[in-house]
């Protein structure tokens, strides 16, 4: 066994869990089918959950030889798929406030940490407008409209409750929040609805111009690729900046850093995510690059083509990977780096960080 290689996927086996690939709701049912891992509960141990109550149908363990490549050295991950199915029943609200929490565990089922794991999914009937399958694909990679929703949906979800463990704070308490690098408003379209300040700010026009035109109750701004911007001075007491330094490079990203530094109060919390273990392991990036991002702290690893179609530079848009030590020191320059939660923003890992008061 390559120690190394088991280092990246026990980090996709402890910190991801479990992946959904497809999430269906009808107007009967709502199906999940996915995958799971496990390190010490065997098979017959785990449990499926939808609002903490066991799924009325499951299928597993199905057959998964696919997950021998990235998760080859876990326990059964060839036998690790699942789908679930929950009825509609009488009664049953399937989105008790807003959103569907999926999740599954060992047989003690969920506790005070479980959203870390979870998946949410927001209740479709009521859903704003959607961004074009070209808009969705320029911020994740592919034009998947579900993957964008409960992405998303997930992403908001778990930082409410990592505010809510960490500060007692919900979201709602926060008086302006920025949403840095929005896209297509994958985040913004669950913000604005529990708060009535959310601004996004981004490169790329088209989808600052789709959100505008989609998501009424925030307000989106193009920036350009270089600060200052024109928000004023301690503007925001809330950044959310979900994969938007995993493609800067470090000029680029210490200049964000000091403008994100300059639009923030004193006090104020950021949560910026970037490419940790449990998503290395997802995306099978080569062991070479992970143990060079480890030695030089922040390796580009190249050009990103992704938004070639709507950035003037296409050179500036790039694949890049931190070491956590890297974050801790470089990035104290700006902000007191407060933690690092492995694989919680989506597979990304969330950097926690307050802005000091001098
Ligand atoms: C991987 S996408 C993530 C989008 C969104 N945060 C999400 O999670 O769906 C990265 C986004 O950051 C934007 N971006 C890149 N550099 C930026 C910068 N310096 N300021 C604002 N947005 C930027 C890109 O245009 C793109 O929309």
């Amino acid at each position: 066994m390559n120690i190394y290689q088991a280092d990246i996927q026990l980090a996709a086996a402890r910190h991801l869990r479990w992946m959904p690939d497809s999430i269906v709701v009808t107007e009967d049912e709502i199906t999940v089918s996915g995958w799971a891992l496990s390190l010490w509960d065997g098979h017959d141990q785990q449990r499926f959950l939808i609002n903490g109550v066991d799924f009325d149908q499951v299928e597993w363990p199905i057959a998964s030889p696919d997950l021998l490549v990235p998760f080859g050295d876990v326990p059964r991950a060839a036998t690790s798929r699942f789908r679930c199915r929950h009825r509609r029943a009488d009664g049953r609200n399937l989105f008790p406030d807003g959103f569907a929490r999926l999740n599954i565990t060992g047989r003690f089922g969920e506790h005070r940490l479980s959203y870390r794991t979870a998946w949410y999914v927001a209740d479709p009937a009521h859903e704003q407008d959607m961004p074009s399958p070209g808009q969705i694909e320029r911020v994740i990679g592919a034009g998947n409209l579900p993957a964008f929703l409960f992405g998303g949906a997930t992403i908001v979800k778990r930082f409410e409750q990592l505010l809510l463990e960490r500060f007692d704070r919900p979201l709602s308490s926060f008086q302006s929040i920025l949403d840095w690098g929005c896209g297509a408003g994958r985040l913004s379209r669950y913000l604005s609805l529990v708060s009535p300040s959310v601004t996004g700010i981004d490169i790329d026009a088209d989808n600052i111009e789709g959100c505008a035109r989609t998501l009424p109750g925030a307000r989106f701004m193009q920036v350009g690729l270089m600060p200052p911007t024109s928000l004023p001075d301690e503007a925001f007491d809330l950044v959310l900046g979900l994969s938007v330094l995993t493609h800067l490079d470090e000029p680029v990203q210490d200049a964000w850093l000091e403008e994100l530094r300059r639009v923030t109060r004193p006090n104020a919390l950021l949560m910026l995510s970037v490419q940790g273990l449990a998503q290395m392991a997802l995306y099978g990036t080569p062991l070479e690059l992970h143990l060079e991002a480890h030695r030089k702290g922040i390796l580009d690893a190249g050009a990103n083509s992704q938004l070639q179609d709507v950035i003037a530079d296409p050179s500036y848009y790039r694949n890049v990977m931190h070491s956590p030590d890297y974050i801790m020191t470089r990035w104290s320059r700006w902000f007191d780096v407060l933690d690092i939660i492995d694989g919680t923003a989506g597979n990304q890992d969330i950097v926690l960080l307050r802005r000091r008061t001098d």
